[in-house]
């Protein structure tokens, strides 16, 4: 009986072990059989128990758990929505953004949940317009995902983001490990210059012109992106462990396999505002694209040297804003924690300062930090951004558990990992539907959120439009918070124009 009995149990053992080995839903199974299945047991009955012990809905960081649930149900296609209303403390959290609806408009709100999920959201400005680059364009989506490179991130996730960023229409940014032939799926890229010139340098490791204007014509690069910081590690170089330099990285990025791969913090080609302008329009000029400088926010030195140097022939065509609560595969806990403004502090410095010389229509600012959520990108938009960067809410839709081990080779779910056999558990195919489903999703809550204030685009919500609470008895417009003029943080009158009629059309062929 007993032996009976162990048989069994083995016999079904053995069955739950095919079962998600063969299955390519969750990648966590198909890495770990018959175990990943307590995880999601504990799933399931964890709201009950974390009742009474553990941590809230709304602890964890850097993703809490009601935010990594909002993703994963918008990325599967499932229920998003939160029953018997929210359990956020509203009036006791100072900073807390409420957005303010009107009850009277000219824009009729659509009625159904899916609504607005094919409803395209270009950005509001064509990025390279007011400076004339020869392949200025107005991207198709709002929502785009941010850099992470090839080797920070596996081939799969890779594959799987730009399939996405594919069936969204938005566009993925290569990071700056240079394009692999994983970012060619399908999907428009952003192709970023780090200091390293990974991927267009010489073998001396400089920058070699000629190898980026091959490597643009040679695959869907829209724009080019100079990194000049990144929020989770500003003022310090990019660092890829040695256990993630496979062979094959080392091939595309031109450097010794196994060993750290360290990127300089500061760039060689450029040393001032005056040559970092140069060197946008050397690339500008010689690829046609649209150029623009990616950093985090610390000394303004910087923000009023480069605006004083700009000039209509020499100019940056966007900007693209760092939160320091950013992510990265790796960093220096003092350099994730304490270095370089948030979001929003460090966005309305610099923004402030591109209105006060009347130039935020003629450059199109972009923002990431934790901006792949729809209040923190509403925030964005009232504070003048015109199109928002997922990067870490991007890796949670395609299986992310926020495990934190980016950087130690070892994650479980094979997004960020060079080991085959943890990243053979992630099926770029699937996983590249959800990329897509959460993409349009957060653009059916920006549009949805927008027409409730009364606007066709959340680009013309205003820094009036959100409020944050102030303790327990006020609330006080962004606008006054961040010191902004009347006007700013939407767009000027003539783009206003241009991109309600572009939504007019839009919500006509996708009717609610
Ligand atoms: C795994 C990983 C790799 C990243 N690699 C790069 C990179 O190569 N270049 C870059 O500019 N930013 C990089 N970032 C930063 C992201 O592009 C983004 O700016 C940051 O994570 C904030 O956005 P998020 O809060 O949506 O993640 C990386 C982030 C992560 C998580
Ligand atoms: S699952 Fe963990 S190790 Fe993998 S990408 Fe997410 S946070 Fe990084």
């Amino acid at each position: 009986m007993k032996k009976t009995l162990t048989a069994l149990g083995a016999a079904a053992v053995g069955a739950v072990a095919v079962r998600d080995l063969t299955q390519k839903q969750h990648a966590l199974k198909r890495n770990f059989p018959v175990i990943a299945n307590l995880r999601y047991l504990l799933e399931a009955v964890g709201p009950e128990l974390r009742q009474y012990i553990v941590t809230g809905n709304d602890d964890e960081r850097p993703f809490s758990r009601d935010q990594r649930r909002w993703v994963y149900a918008s990325a599967k296609l499932q229920n998003n929505y939160f029953g018997f209303g929210t359990d956020n403390d509203l009036e006791g959290r100072t900073g807390y953004p409420i957005i303010k609806q009107r009850t009277f408009a000219d824009v009729a709100p659509s009625r159904h949940a899916h609504s607005g999920e094919e409803t395209p959201l270009p950005c509001a400005k064509v990025i390279g317009l007011a400076r004339g680059r020869a392949k200025a364009f107005r991207p198709a989506s709002v929502v785009n995902i941010s850099g992470m490179s090839y080797g920070s991130l596996s081939s799969n996730a890779i594959m799987a983001l730009n399939r996405g960023a594919e069936l969204a229409g938005c566009l993925q940014n290569t990071g700056e490990g240079a394009l692999s032939p994983y970012h060619r799926q399908g999907g428009d890229l952003v192709f970023q210059i780090g200091t390293s010139y990974f991927g267009c340098r010489d073998e001396d490791g400089a920058f070699d012109l000629d190898r980026l204007v091959e490597l643009c014509a040679g695959a869907p690069v829209r724009m080019v992106e100079i990194k000049l910081s990144q929020g989770a590690k500003p003022g310090l170089g990019g660092m890829l462990p040695g256990v993630k330099v496979t062979e094959e990285i080392a091939e595309i990025r031109g450097i010794k396999p196994g060993v750290d791969c360290a990127s300089p913090s500061r760039h060689a080609e450029f040393h001032d505002v005056d040559s970092l302008l140069d060197f946008v329009e050397t690339i500008a000029a010689a690829t046609g694209l649209p150029v623009g400088i990616k950093s985090a926010v610390g000394n303004m030195d910087f923000w009023d040297e480069l605006i004083a140097a700009m000039t209509p022939e020499r100019m940056v065509d966007f900007v693209n804003i760092d939160g320091g609560e950013g992510g990265t595969g790796a960093a220096p806990l003092v350099f994730a924690d304490s270095v370089a403004f948030p979001f929003r502090v460090g966005f309305a410095k610099v923004y402030k300062r591109f209105a006060e010389a009347g130039l935020t229509d003629d450059i199109t600012f972009i923002g990431a930090g934790k901006l792949g959520l729809p209040d923190n990108a509403l925030v964005a938009f009232a504070l003048g951004c015109d199109m928002v960067n997922v990067g870490r809410e991007a890796m949670l839709a395609i299986g992310c558990i926020q495990a934190q081990k980016c950087h130690t080779d070892e994650c479980p779910t094979g997004v960020a990992t060079q080991r085959p056999w943890l990243m053979h558990g992630l099926d770029p195919e699937l996983k590249s539907a959800r990329a897509a489903n959460y993409v349009k999703t957060l653009r059916r809550d920006l549009l949805k959120v927008s027409e409730a204030v009364g606007v066709a685009h959340p680009a013309l919500i205003t820094a009036d439009d959100i409020d944050l609470i102030d303790g327990l008895q006020s609330s006080r417009p962004l606008r006054e918070v961040y010191g902004y003029g009347r006007g700013w943080g939407t767009v000027g009158a003539t783009l206003a124009k241009e991109i309600e009629t572009i939504m007019a059309e839009a919500t006509a062929e996708h009717p609610a």
